[in-house]
């Protein structure tokens, strides 16, 4: 939700901070701050609304920096985007960055009696007037003595008065890494501010307080024990943080498409048939299951949409997708015979770090499907499927949900095979089918101008629909998704059967539809809900798979994608949704990688 940089070392740290706020932007761009502490000590704190640009351009005609500081770019969630509300907060002698929600942030103020000192409007200045109150001397008895008091998710980043040479950080399900370096030691809330310093980094441990010195790192537990992390290794590299020759970064990362999903299907093929060993999943984990529970948020979520649709008809057992949000406050039918599959691009998204305790305390295992890897999804399942897109900027999720959908597709083919659904021969058919979608997306990349041309009456109106039927209705709802959140265009999806039983009332001369019939099995009746929209005036596109006969005038454009078997029409087919959301955000002049209200990861509730 927001993010976080802290340096200690003997570079000047202005501009690492600034560098390093740069790089994470894309979890919060509201406004901007950064902290340093001068040679003699003082603590200089620079603040800008806006996105981190103004804070730059405002720090380049100042003349203040040291070699220990701390950032934070925000994405509002208790006040306004103002300057008093933006970070870092200092009170007294504790100045710090926060990422997370401090659910007690009002009681602590009356209790404390903290009305009279405060500036802002964020639970942030609270915690930090709390650090300060209970700030004697100790900084590390003072973290103790304030992390006790705090209910809801944070992650600190704090500078303590009289302790020039070191930051201190502790957390708890916010994320935050650190890296000991060469040139000094550095954290911060996620590794896109730190790959181009180390490629070695750790998971800052929660309920831990790290304290970060120019030549090493502290880590303590609560008991004042030490702690010695994990050290990982970055798995990607700096050029794949890049643009590389893409602008924004969403075009690039549709295009990464075909190699991503490569990436995450090829290592998990033994003489072309899936096989999860090298991910340290037991080869019977998905033998005694009875029924899978999906939870995720967002575009994860509609992956599990077509997880379902993909897993269901052929393993023969109940697949339920979760709305996160809505599932860790349920009460869930699931035990020992459910898998839980947790979708997330980030592993951080807070609602499915909720859901995937509330499945383990229900007795389920768990499985996570992610890309980030040491996330905090990742270290509390069970298994992991890594997806390997690599690092995804965009706000608007693309390559990460194809290689969740080929996650899935893997799952689905490995579980028939040992269940002796599927022969081993049927299943090498089903991966190279697979690996056939891919091939089908760079046809549509390479056909991206025939989109473009569909955009024009989608970027004037100021409604759009998605209707599909079966596995076309779950690529409706990540397609009105994409549109919606980079477009700013109110679009809704719904199951092309249900549209007449009200909101078909919407539509009338020239209001966008895009269409989907690419599964055979309901064409006809797909084809009967399009001439029901198409005579009230709408202007359908329709999607088909390439061989597909279409009725005269039943569209105004007809886009197709060249794959024969219904089941896998998906990748290429939300290939051209991606581009429609794009191309629709790039005529409107919107800003395509961080659109507005928007963070990458969600993690406050
Ligand atoms: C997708 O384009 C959105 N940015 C959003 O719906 C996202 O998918 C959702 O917040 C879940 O994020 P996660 O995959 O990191 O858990």
């Amino acid at each position: 939700m927001c993010g976080i940089i802290g340096y200690v070392g003997p570079s000047k740290v202005k501009n690492i901070l600034l560098q390093g706020l740069s790089q994470l932007e894309y979890r919060g761009y509201d406004s901007a701050g950064i902290a340093v502490v001068g040679d003699d000590g003082s603590i200089h704190v620079e603040k800008q609304v806006g996105q981190v640009k103004n804070l730059k351009d405002h720090c380049s005609t100042m003349d203040f920096d040291g070699h220990v500081g701390i950032g934070h770019t925000r994405w509002a969630t208790h006040g306004g985007v103002t300057r008093e509300n933006t970070h870092p907060h200092k009170q007294g002698k504790v100045t710090l960055c926060h990422n997370g929600i401090i659910e007690n942030y009002q009681s602590i103020i009356t209790a404390h009696g903290f009305e009279s000192q405060l500036v802002s409007e964020t639970d942030t200045e609270v915690a930090a007037a709390l650090f300060n109150e209970n700030f004697n001397g100790d900084p590390e008895e003072c973290i103790r003595k304030t992390v006790n008091e705090l209910e809801g998710s944070y992650a600190f980043c704090i500078i303590f008065e009289g302790f020039a040479d070191r930051i201190y950080c502790v957390r708890n399900v916010s994320p935050m890494v650190a890296s000991s370096t060469k040139n000094g030691s550095l954290l911060a809330s996620d590794l896109t501010a730190v790959i181009r310093y180390s490629r070695r980094y750790f998971v800052i441990p929660e309920y831990t307080i790290t304290v970060l010195y120019d030549d090493h790192i502290d880590l303590f537990d609560m008991d004042g024990n030490t702690v010695t992390p994990d050290i990982l290794e970055v798995n990607w590299d700096m050029e794949s943080a890049q643009k590389g020759g893409y602008d924004p970064f969403m075009l690039k990362e549709i295009h990464e498409q075909p190699e991503a999903i490569r990436k995450n299907i090829t290592p998990r093929l033994v003489n072309g048939i899936p096989n999860f060993e090298a991910d340290g999943i037991p080869a019977d984990a998905f033998d005694h299951i009875k029924a899978i529970n999906v939870v995720a948020c967002g575009t994860a979520m509609y992956a599990g949409m077509v997880g379902k649709a993909i897993i269901e008809p052929v393993i023969k057992i109940p697949v339920q997708v979760n709305i996160a949000s809505e599932f860790r406050y349920s009460t869930p039918l699931i035990d020992s015979d459910t898998l839980t599959i947790v979708v997330s691009q980030s592993g951080e998204t807070i609602d499915t770090l909720a859901g995937l305790r509330k499945a383990k305390e229900c007795g389920s295992k768990v499985l996570a499907i992610v890309n980030v890897k040491g996330s905090t999804i990742a270290r509390e399942s069970d298994y992991v499927l890594y997806t390997h897109a690599g690092p995804e900027i965009a706000v608007a999720i693309t390559k990460a949900y194809s290689v969740q959908l080929a996650s899935f597709y893997l799952i689905s083919g490995y579980m028939a095979m040992r269940r002796g659904i599927k022969t081993v021969e049927e299943t090498r058919e089903f991966i190279e089918k697979l690996d056939k979608t891919i091939d089908a997306i760079s046809y549509v990349l390479d056909n991206k101008d025939i989109i473009k041309k569909a955009v024009k009456k989608i970027s004037v109106a100021r409604d759009c629909y998605f209707i599909g039927r079966g596995l076309d209705y779950a690529f409706s709802m990540e397609g009105s998704l994409k549109l919606k959140e980079i477009s700013y265009i109110h679009a809704e999806a719904y199951a092309a059967g249900e549209l007449k039983h009200g909101t078909i009332a919407l539509i009338e001369e020239g209001v966008p539809v895009i269409a989907f019939a690419t599964q055979d099995y309901v064409y006809n009746k797909s084809i009967s809900n399009i001439r029901e929209v198409k005579a009230r005036g709408a202007y359908v596109i329709l999607i088909t798979k390439e061989n597909a006969v279409i009725p005269e005038d039943i569209c105004d454009m007809h886009l197709t994608v060249p794959i024969k078997d219904d089941l896998f029409t998906g990748l290429p087919t939300v290939a051209i949704l991606q581009l429609i959301a794009y191309y629709t955000s790039v005529s409107k002049g919107l800003n395509v990688d961080k659109p507005r209200n928007l963070a990458k990861a969600v993690t406050v509730e």
